[in-house]
């Protein structure tokens, strides 16, 4: 962590589930903000393992592999640990016991009511094992435990997509319930930070995603990219390569190119598409080439770690270190508030 937090502009916390290697869609959206955050606010990004049990607990096998390879794209993409904290959930106990306090004044209608948890469950319900019991009375926390990772710091931003905003209400009510019952103003209403991009789609034209086989990851090497790229959705009605093309229409192709290309190649991209003097192949060829150029600093980064699991463990470390020194802080004055025994 940069010691010198005297002109930042904020404190900001936002963590991510290991569910597998990241992708553009990933890179784009969210990791790129957050390496622009980390330069005007105090940072700390963390990994949920624990809210990761929330929906696969019984399914933990690749937790440890996942949760690496979420701090490895993170590093790769330039969250630089100078800079910005990056610790582990489950490594900060002040985070459990948050939870505990604040499961205690958070109201049940409250986590029921929560939209995205609502469509979580309903995901879980329709699941192959119809014995499993898909609710349970931890997943049913997740805003809860969500609302410990962000109040254990006190932020006062929280960068997430649109469908996280609804968990992020929750908290700002249960902080104001927690500051009104136990009267004090400790807690800050942390505020959503939006990130704006829209999503990338897939190769196929649908959302991109690991489980549908069209993304591209950030650790995938450039013939894979190079590939992928060559399946990607064009302008469908084109027949013909000196037909004139319709970039408007070409689903995805055109779009990693407005998403990856300068203003200058979009244009000629376009031109040419519209005069038929571009053919789809040598297009994507040539966007892939674009994509691989972009990605190289951030693979030769991922590859170094890769290779230096010493060092990674250590950043680690020293996030786990300063994340649970900003969390025991508050906490303090947390157990003090609620009025627990102290020695
Ligand atoms: N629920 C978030 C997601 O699935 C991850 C998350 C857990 C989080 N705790 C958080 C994000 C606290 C921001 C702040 O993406
Ligand atoms: Fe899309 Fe390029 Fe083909 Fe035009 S030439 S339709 S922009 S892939």
């Amino acid at each position: 962590m940069s010691t010198n937090t005297a002109n930042k502009k904020g404190r900001i916390i936002t963590g991510m589930r290991p569910t597998g290697r990241l992708h553009l869609g990933h890179y784009l959206g969210v990791l790129k903000n957050m390496v622009k955050l980390q330069e005007e606010y105090e940072c700390f990004f963390f990994v949920a393992d624990w809210h990761a049990l929330t929906t696969k607990f019984d399914c933990t096998e690749n937790l440890v592999e996942d949760t690496r390879n979420v701090v490895l794209d993170w590093l790769a993409a330039g969250i630089d640990p100078e800079k910005s904290d990056i610790y582990i959930q489950s490594h900060l106990p002040q985070t459990a016991e948050l939870h505990i306090y604040l499961s205690m004044i958070t109201p049940q209608n409250w986590v029921e009511r929560d939209p995205t948890l609502k469509d979580l469950a309903k995901m879980l319900r329709t699941g192959e094992d119809e014995t499993k019991p898909n609710v349970s009375y931890g997943f049913l926390g997740y805003p809860v435990l969500m609302s410990a990772d962000i109040l254990s710091f006190n932020v006062d931003y929280v960068p997430v997509g649109i469908d996280q905003v609804a968990h992020i209400e929750i908290t700002r009510d249960i902080a104001r319930r927690f500051n009104n019952i136990y009267k004090t103003e400790l807690f800050k209403e942390a505020k959503p930070l939006l990130t704006t991009t829209p999503m990338l789609k897939g190769v196929d034209g649908q959302k991109m995603g690991k489980s549908f086989h069209n993304d591209i990851k950030i650790s995938d090497d450039e013939e894979t990219t190079t590939k992928t790229v060559m399946k990607a959705i064009t302008d469908r009605s084109r027949a013909r390569r000196d037909d004139p093309g319709h970039p408007d229409k070409c689903e995805v192709a055109f779009e990693y190119w407005k998403a990856f290309a300068t203003e200058e190649q979009v244009k000629k991209v376009q031109q040419e598409c519209i005069a038929g003097k571009r053919g789809c192949a040598d297009c994507k060829r040539e966007l892939a080439a674009i994509i691989n150029e972009q990605l190289k600093p951030i693979r030769e980064r991922r590859k170094y770690y890769e290779q230096h699991p010493e060092i990674v463990d250590e950043i680690i470390k020293k996030g786990d270190e300063n994340a649970r020194i900003a969390a025991e802080e508050v906490l303090s004055k947390i157990r003090k508030a609620v009025g627990m025994f102290q020695l």
